[in-house]
């Protein structure tokens, strides 16, 4: 039997994206984004996102399909992300998921955006064999909206949330700090590059969540405010003396104490788990010295590590899709048509 067909869409933050696969085939991954845009205020402005993806849906479905090279009415079954997610974004991808999937007379499939994280690690290019992920895992995704530590044991059915921030995100506070420092939105790149002549070792801040008190329930919790406020102070510092602020130094600081914490609280709960896989998600993934990090401590701890291509880590409706496929293969019931945006799903 021939494998599914899947459109998935992805509107929950500020990235359109549309998805095609076939099973565990990525036949296209096209994205939107409305970044430019809410770069000129400084962040994302939800009501600029969910207008942005109405007027994106259409041009990057139709990218999708030119680049699956398959017609619409081929889709066999619509995934969209329900939540967790800003509501009036996850709103518009949900109504244009029902409606196309209402027209074509197909059925709706509901995933959770951050279970397509995971999942997208099971898809592979037309052209290689093989998917990828293998379970159980531990998995921790990290984006402007989200600082996450799972246990996948079951990607559909067990699915266990180990610790998450209780404050900012990872990518948020990499966003924060590069406006302290002057450096333009989003501040991930921004510090990644002004981090790149700066020592790491040069400011001691501090690594949120790590002490001894908060080793029990919370113990795979992050914390990034406290480093944020510490950062602001530093530079508050700096100005009260009238002296230049050490960009750099600050910058690779930041960097190492994010990605001390990130990795350190990852590879602790492979440990603890018996887990010897760790797979990265999110946009934060982009940073080069989390990668770097993650890959020589995996390495020290006997830990398989997992980091999808980039283009699979950002958000992306492939990711959607490759979910979706995954429930239709397991022959589960579509979502009613009554499923709406949850913008806190857990
Ligand atoms: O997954 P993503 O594209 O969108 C969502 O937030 O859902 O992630 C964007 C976030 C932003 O906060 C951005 O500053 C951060 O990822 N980011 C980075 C880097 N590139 C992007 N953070 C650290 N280092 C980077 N190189
Ligand atoms: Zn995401």
């Amino acid at each position: 039997t021939r494998e599914p067909l899947i459109l998935g869409i992805e509107t929950s933050c500020d990235e359109t994206g549309v998805g095609i696969v076939r099973g565990t085939t990525l036949l296209a991954n096209a994205i939107a984004s409305s970044m430019d845009e809410q770069a000129r205020y400084g962040g994302i402005v939800p009501e600029i996102a969910a207008r942005a993806h109405l007027e994106a849906l259409t041009p990057t479905l139709d990218a999708a399909l030119a680049e699956a090279g398959v017609a619409l009415s081929d889709v066999d079954a619509v995934a969209v992300t329900s939540g967790p997610g800003l509501a009036g974004a996850l709103m518009v991808g949900v109504g244009a998921a029902k409606a196309l999937a209402i027209a074509l007379g197909r059925p709706l499939y509901a995933v959770n955006h951050l279970v397509g994280h995971v999942g997208v690690d099971l898809l592979r290019p037309a052209d290689a064999g093989g998917g990828l992920l293998e379970l159980p895992t531990v998995a921790l995704l990290v984006s402007g909206g989200h600082t996450s530590l799972l246990l996948v044991r079951d990607l559909l059915d067990d699915v266990e949330l180990l610790g998450e921030t209780v404050d900012d995100a990872a990518g948020e506070a990499f966003d924060k700090v590069a406006r302290l420092l002057g450096l333009p939105y989003p501040g991930g790149p921004q510090i990644d590059r002004a981090a790149a002549g700066g020592d790491p070792a040069a400011i001691a801040f501090p690594r949120g969540l790590t002490a001894a008190k908060d080793q029990a329930a919370h113990r795979f919790d992050f914390s990034f405010s406290g480093l944020k406020t510490a950062v602001a102070r530093y530079v508050e510092q700096c100005q009260a003396r009238g002296e230049p602020v050490p960009v750099a130094d600050v910058a690779a600081s930041f960097r190492e104490a994010v990605v001390d914490v990130l990795t350190a609280k990852a590879l602790a709960a492979c440990r603890e788990l018996g887990v010897p896989r760790l797979l990265l998600g999110g946009g934060v993934i982009a940073n080069a010295r989390l990668r770097e990090v993650a890959t020589e401590r995996a390495a020290a701890s006997g830990v398989a590590l997992r980091i999808p291509p980039l283009a699979l880590c950002t958000d992306n409706g492939a990711m959607i899709a490759a979910v979706g496929a995954q429930l239709v293969m397991a022959g589960r019931a579509p979502s009613g048509w009554d499923v709406g945006a949850d913008s806190t799903l857990p």
